[in-house]
């Protein structure tokens, strides 16, 4: 209640508050390492603060057998320059979310179905692994690997906050068995074998 009445004391306490404290994305414009531009205030309509929950399909979707639906500045482009995206994972059934990192992002696991197994690999090379159930909240600090997999029966489905309205992933199998890496060079920088990395390339589609 205290929290409440100092916000409205602190935005009705001067005249200098910006009176458009939001810039709405244009999602029309080239995006820039600090979001989208504005879009004229008079442009602006309540769906661009709302979005609805609906899957995507990624180039991984089936692969990881998941489903991903995001909530980020993409799908509300009031998020633009706000510091926050949301997204709803569906895992099925033996699904995962292999090891991946958020460079740009925190991120906040909230369990509404089944059971969820996550972890990261943090600082030192600390590792921390927790399964996690409905009702839970996990944290997974920005630029750590980690990943999430469905550890119990049927599907199970976590809400994930970033620290972004647009954060980025990098998978070390899409990284390394879906790009042009040449396989010599992957098995020098991984200590992979050829026989490997040619099987995994396979299964990603990857080149070289
Ligand atoms: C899927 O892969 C293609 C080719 O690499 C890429 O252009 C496209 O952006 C990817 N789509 C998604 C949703 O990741
Ligand atoms: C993927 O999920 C489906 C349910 O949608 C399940 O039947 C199937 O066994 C899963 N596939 C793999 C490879 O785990
Ligand atoms: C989750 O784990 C608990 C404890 O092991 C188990 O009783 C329950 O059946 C599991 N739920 C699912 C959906 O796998």
């Amino acid at each position: 209640m205290f929290i409440v009445f100092f916000l409205f004391a602190l935005v009705y306490s001067g005249g200098h508050v910006a009176v458009q404290g939001y810039c709405v994305a244009d999602l029309g414009a080239a995006q820039t390492t600090t979001g989208y531009p504005c879009k004229p205030p008079t442009s602006v309509k309540i769906d661009d603060f709302f979005t609805t929950f609906k899957a995507v399909d990624t180039n991984f979707s089936k692969a990881f057998n998941v489903s991903l639906a995001p909530a980020f500045v993409g799908q509300i482009p009031g998020l633009n320059g706000l510091g926050f995206g949301v997204s709803k994972l569906d895992l099925f059934e033996g699904g995962e979310a292999p090891l991946h990192t958020h460079p740009d992002a925190s991120e906040l696991l909230v369990a509404l179905e089944g059971n969820i197994t996550t972890g990261f690999i943090g600082s030192d090379n600390t590792v921390f692994v927790k399964t996690i159930t409905k009702g839970d909240v996990f944290v997974l600090p920005q630029g750590f690997f980690h990943f999430l997999l469905n550890a119990g029966e049927g599907t199970a489905t976590v809400i994930q906050a970033f620290s972004s309205p647009n954060p980025g992933a990098q998978f070390v199998d899409v990284a390394l068995f879906a790009s042009a890496f040449a396989s010599e060079l992957v098995t020098k920088t991984t200590f992979i074998s050829p026989a490997e990395v040619k099987r995994l390339k396979a299964v990603f589609g990857g080149q070289g």
